[in-house]
């Protein structure tokens, strides 16, 4: 790379580069361009671009090969020793790839990583843990509070330098490497601050030669504010193999690992922990964690379940209906999408009678998660119409299904697995939609499934079905 330092302005949200300064990025952002010091590649850029190279020295840089010819590899990986971490990954840490792992900070990231660099270097060998935010100190501290491995293999470093991290990689060369933060990190080359596109980016493909050259395993952590505002971690996401997100409410235990792209597995699982004085501690039992504290039969309730990944997770859904003052009724919608909400009111309205115009709306999915299918439509839209009747929702029961935009109660996925967990957890009911119902052959002897064609006849066999 050349040395030679040219100014550039960056968009900050998509990492855009242009020469001059521009009011508005061709992103569509405005005001997100800041000047900053980049080293000037164009000169001397020997990768074949433009006409002076030709196809020859193209071909000789990497071999054409036939897709059926070539093995299909097979990944070495490593265990974390955290089940939940492993599953997220796609059954553990691959040889060589690059993870990155973002979350708001306070979250937890640190924490949950120190515990699986202890883990991985009591069963594979050395471990380097860089941190550029806190001091070795620092980490023995929390490493005496959450490590429950032999850490006589696990490594810190104190380092915000790139070069300097290079080398110590090159003479240690540990089985894992963990980068806390990216946003802390710089490379001498660039004169940006740490922290700015540029400098992200620079080290983010630094730390990818450094993974793929030696084949070890890297995990870059990066802070994300609640408002998206650094951006930085987000150019990166292209370069890295997977990008894993920590989510959870602060004043709240439960905390949500998630992937949202993964080379190397499905992006549909979740990782379940608590977040607790000794560290993070898998939760087993994921749907007794999110029914813990559920009242049956009250009003505004409703038990719903999704289906992440590989498991069934059993939720409660809770709403709220009060008069609103005059003006714009309020809607208010925690783990569930606006518009998705406001689609379930109009349907409320137009196909089962229920106007909610003068109301406000509140509705939440408790426990902090925030389920990406629609398999909770239709306990939304029963807790809404149990808590705007004052009618008792009923005990025991989950409600499933998507609703459509004619009242119609779709059939959902995996509705069988989701039967096994409800019968699992002791409940005796289950309204569904009729397609599913249909399908399942082998019923639990506890469990009675009704079997409903769309929202009206829902609402119309709900409070009628005998209580519990
Ligand atoms: P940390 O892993 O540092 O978060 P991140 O790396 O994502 O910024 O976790 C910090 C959290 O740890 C903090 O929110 C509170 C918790 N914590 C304890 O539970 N006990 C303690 O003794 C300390 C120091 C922190
Ligand atoms: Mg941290």
């Amino acid at each position: 790379m050349s040395k030679k330092a040219k100014t550039v302005f960056v968009c900050q949200e998509c990492g855009y580069e242009s020469p001059k300064w521009m009011g508005q990025c061709v992103c569509g952002l405005w005001n997100t361009m800041l000047e900053e010091k980049v080293a000037d590649t164009n000169e001397n850029d020997k990768r074949g671009r433009g006409t002076s190279v030709g196809i020859g020295s193209y071909a000789k840089a990497n071999k054409v090969n036939k897709i059926s010819e070539i093995q299909s590899g097979n990944y070495t990986r490593l265990d974390t020793g955290i089940s939940e971490l492993n599953r997220v990954l796609g059954g553990g840490l691959v040889k060589g790839s690059l993870t990155l792992i973002s979350g708001e900070p306070g979250i937890g990231k640190s924490t949950m990583i120190l515990q699986a660099a202890a883990k991985i270097s009591e069963k594979y060998g050395a471990v380097l843990y860089v941190s550029g935010e806190e001091s070795v100190e620092q980490i023995k501290m929390r490493s005496d509070r959450v490590c429950r491995a032999n850490v006589d293999r696990l490594f810190v470093l104190s380092e915000t330098n790139m070069e300097n991290i290079a080398l110590a990689a090159d003479e240690m060369s540990p089985e894992f490497i963990i980068i806390d933060s990216i946003q802390t990190m710089y490379t001498p080359e660039l004169d940006s601050a740490p922290g700015s596109v540029s400098q992200v980016r620079g080290c983010g493909n630094e730390l990818m030669r450094i993974g793929k050259v030696k084949n070890i395993p890297i995990f870059i952590v990066a802070h994300v504010t609640k408002s998206g505002e650094l951006a930085g971690p987000k150019i990166v996401e292209h370069l890295v193999d997977c990008v894993l997100n920590f989510t959870g409410e602060r004043n709240h235990e439960l905390r949500i690992l998630r992937a949202y792209k993964n080379r190397f597995g499905t992006t549909s699982e979740i990782g379940a922990f608590e977040m607790v004085e000794e560290g993070m501690v898998e939760i087993k039992n994921l749907s007794g964690s999110f029914l813990e504290g559920m009242e049956d039969g009250v009003a505004g309730s409703m038990a719903t379940a999704i289906y992440e990944g590989t498991r069934p997770l059993l939720l409660e859904v809770q709403a709220l209906t009060s008069p609103a003052n005059i003006g714009f009724a309020r809607r208010t919608a925690i783990g569930v999408e606006l518009s998705r909400l406001n689609m379930i009111l109009a349907v409320l309205d137009r196909k089962a009678g229920i106007s909610l115009i003068n109301q406000d709306v509140y509705v939440n999915v408790v426990g902090g998660l925030k389920p990406e299918g629609t398999s909770t439509d239709l306990a939304v839209a029963l807790a809404i119409h149990s808590t705007f009747k004052g009618t008792h929702s009923l005990a025991k029961t989950i409600a499933l299904g998507e609703i459509g935009l004619t009242g119609d109660l779709r059939s959902i996925q995996n509705a069988e697995k989701i039967v096994k967990e409800a019968a699992r957890m002791g409940f005796a009911r289950i309204i569904l939609p009729k397609k599913n119902a249909d399908k399942i052959e082998s019923v639990p002897s506890s469990l009675e499934l009704v079997g409903i064609k769309n929202l009206q006849e829902a609402i119309r066999a709900y409070p009628v079905a005998k209580r519990l």
